[in-house]
Formats: structure tokens, C-alpha cells, sequence
């Protein structure tokens, strides 16, 4: 049974196949190729593409989709192992699981980092325990760790604008914001560009480091495709000659000994027209949405005729139909 809860679930290889399968479909026709595939999405948190872009694959596909929301009109749901329930939460994954296991073909699941400590937060218990518990295939809607559909959808856009994505220098921009962010996208970011042999430079403040595992995996990819992975605290340096600026705010690392609203105190990190002018000519500006306009970035960057945050976006319905079809297949 296939899972899809982060990019280790592909390696490079699989990620290049499910690019190119996304790439050919959306230049194509629209395969019914989930004909009585019924898809059970459990979200612990908001979403707006991520939701619309799933029911919208499986609606097309010729499948259905039902949406449990956990805590607004479903129990909400205990995941800790031995947890005396004398709380809000009426449910143990250790049943909910296997039971929505009975109902639908695949789970996809969208969980949260706790973000008060990032080992705790890159086990993924949650997730996991979706994997561990699901007698179907499960697959990441964003968890503590990652969002590899996110990251699928990003190297989509740079594959689809640039022809290719090896050797490709892109770099991921922390970005402020007005409260500290999980670090699932930034970490499927680097992780897809790594395994898709970019040359990736990740620009960010001291104290905001990502986690020593996730930058050991993306390594791994890179040795593996011939990219490169590199770390500055120079933003104005990391987008010089840069093709792609992808911005992305994210909280303090665990002990740093940064305060959690360090996030608004590097107003000069938000991205600008100057960052675009400083990479190459042709360099496309990226965001995985939603996005705090004149906090993030700013609008003249939003507004630019090189920012393709929208074809983007379009690219999460492309690359998930594509896995969903790897999923069952
Ligand atoms: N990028 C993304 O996952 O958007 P949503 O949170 O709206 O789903």
C-alpha cells in the first residue's frame, strides 16, 4: 500500500515522474481516472487550496470527496499514546482511523505543528500515526514536518516556466510575518528543489535555522541530482543571479533563545521589487499562499508580471491528480 506523506515517499526519481505525469495531463484532456474513488479529507486546521483543489481532482477525476473538519461538527480527535481523555478530545485516533479506513479509499490528512519544539514537531506524530493506523493509503494535505504537495505544485511552476529545473538556482526567502509560522513549506520547498537537482540557497536570519534533519535529507538529494544546498544570513546575496524567489515566513528555531515574535522584528527581509531587480532578468517570484501583502512581501512584488503565485496555486490541481493516480495505480 502507497503512502504520500512527504517527499521521501517519491525520492527523485518518483518526484520527476509525477511532474512529468502533472505536466502532460494539464497540457491534456482530463483523464476520469478516479471513477468510484471516494477520498476522506480530515483537516486540524483551515484551508483554501489545499480543500478546493483536492475535492475539485476528485470531482473531475469522476470520484467524490467527503471533508471532516476536526473539532466543527466532528469530535476532536486525542493522538498521544496512553492520553487519560478527561479533556475536550472525545476521540483517539487509535479508532477514528481504522474506522474512517472502512468508509473511503484514501485518507488525506492536514495537521499542524505544535511549534513550540521542532524535534517533537519533525516526528510528525500525527501523521504518522495516520500511516501507522490507516488500512488505506494516506496522503499529506501539510502536517508538522512537510507539505509535499505544496512542494510538487512549487517545482511544477519552475519546470513549467524555465523547461527544466536541474542546476536551476532558486532561492527560499524568510519572510516577517506577525506570528511565528510552521515550517512545513519551507522544509518541502528545499526538499522538492533538492530532489529535483536545483541549486538551492536558503536565506534566512541567524535563530531561524531549519531542522538538522530535513537539511540533512535535502543533501542527500543534491548529491544524488547533482544540485547544491546552501545556507546564508545574506538575502541581498542569496538572490543575486537567483531564477526563482520563493518567500516563506517560519518561527525561531528551538532553542535559538529567540523570542517567538522575533518573526516581525527583520521588516527588511520582506521581499521587494529590489530583491527581483538584484536576480537574474528573468527570475519568477513564488508563494505558497496565503500571503500578508506589505508584511511578507510586497504588493509591488505580488503585482509584478514575474510573480506566478497563481499558476502556482493552479499547479496544487495538477501534481495532486497526478498522485492520486500514483497512489492508485
Ligand atoms: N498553500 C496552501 O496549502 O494553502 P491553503 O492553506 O489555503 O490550503
Amino acid at each position: 500500500m502507497k503512502h504520500f506523506t512527504g517527499i521521501n515517499d517519491l525520492g527523485p526519481a518518483g518526484l520527476e515522474a509525477i511532474l512529468a505525469k502533472a505536466a502532460a495531463w494539464k497540457a491534456g484532456p482530463h483523464p476520469k481516472h478516479l471513477i468510484d474513488k471516494l477520498l476522506g479529507m480530515v483537516f486540524f486546521n483551515p484551508s483554501l487550496r489545499t480543500r478546493a483543489s483536492f475535492e475539485a481532482v476528485m470531482a473531475r477525476g469522476g470520484g467524490n470527496a467527503i471533508v471532516l473538519e476536526v473539532g466543527n461538527g466532528v469530535w476532536k480527535l486525542e493522538d498521544r499514546l496512553g492520553a487519560i481523555m478527561d479533556g475536550d478530545r472525545a476521540e483517539h485516533v487509535r479508532e477514528a482511523v481504522p474506522v474512517l479506513s472502512r468508509y473511503v479509499d484514501a485518507l488525506a490528512v492536514r495537521t499542524f505543528a505544535g511549534g513550540t519544539n521542532d524535534d517533537l514537531d519533525h516526528s510528525d506524530p500525527v501523521m504518522n500515526a495516520f500511516r501507522d493506523l490507516a488500512t488505506v493509503p494516506v496522503i499529506s494535505m501539510e502536517s508538522a514536518r512537510e507539505h509535499p504537495c505544496q512542494g510538487l505544485a512549487d517545482l511544477l511552476t519552475v519546470r513549467e516556466t524555465f523547461g527544466i529545473t536541474r542546476k536551476i538556482p532558486v532561492t527560499l526567502a524568510w519572510a516577517p510575518h506577525i506570528k511565528p509560522l510552521p515550517k512545513a513549506v519551507p522544509n518541502s520547498f528545499l526538499l522538492s528543489a533538492a530532489a529535483a537537482g536545483c541549486e538551492v540557497r536558503v536565506a534566512h536570519p541567524k535563530g531561524f535555522e531549519l531542522h538538522p534533519s530535513v537539511l540533512a535529507q535535502a543533501e542527500a538529494y543534491a548529491q544524488a541530482t547533482g544540485g547544491s544546498v546552501s545556507i546564508t544570513h545574506d538575502l541581498d546575496a542569496a538572490v543575486e543571479g537567483s531564477q526563482v524567489i520563493y518567500a516563506k515566513a517560519w518561527g525561531p528555531a528551538t532553542g535559538s533563545g529567540l523570542p517567538t515574535d522575533a518573526i516581525k522584528a527583520y521588516p527588511e527581509w520582506m521581499t521587494s521589487p529590489r530583491h527581483l531587480d538584484q536576480a537574474r532578468a528573468d527570475a519568477i517570484f513564488l508563494h505558497c499562499l496565503p500571503v500578508r501583502r506589505n508584511v511578507e512581501v510586497s504588493d509591488a512584488v505580488l503585482d509584478h508580471a514575474r510573480c506566478r503565485v497563481v499558476e502556482e496555486a493552479e499547479n496544487r490541481f495538477h501534481v495532486q491528480r497526478a498522485i492520486l493516480d500514483w497512489i492508485f495505480e
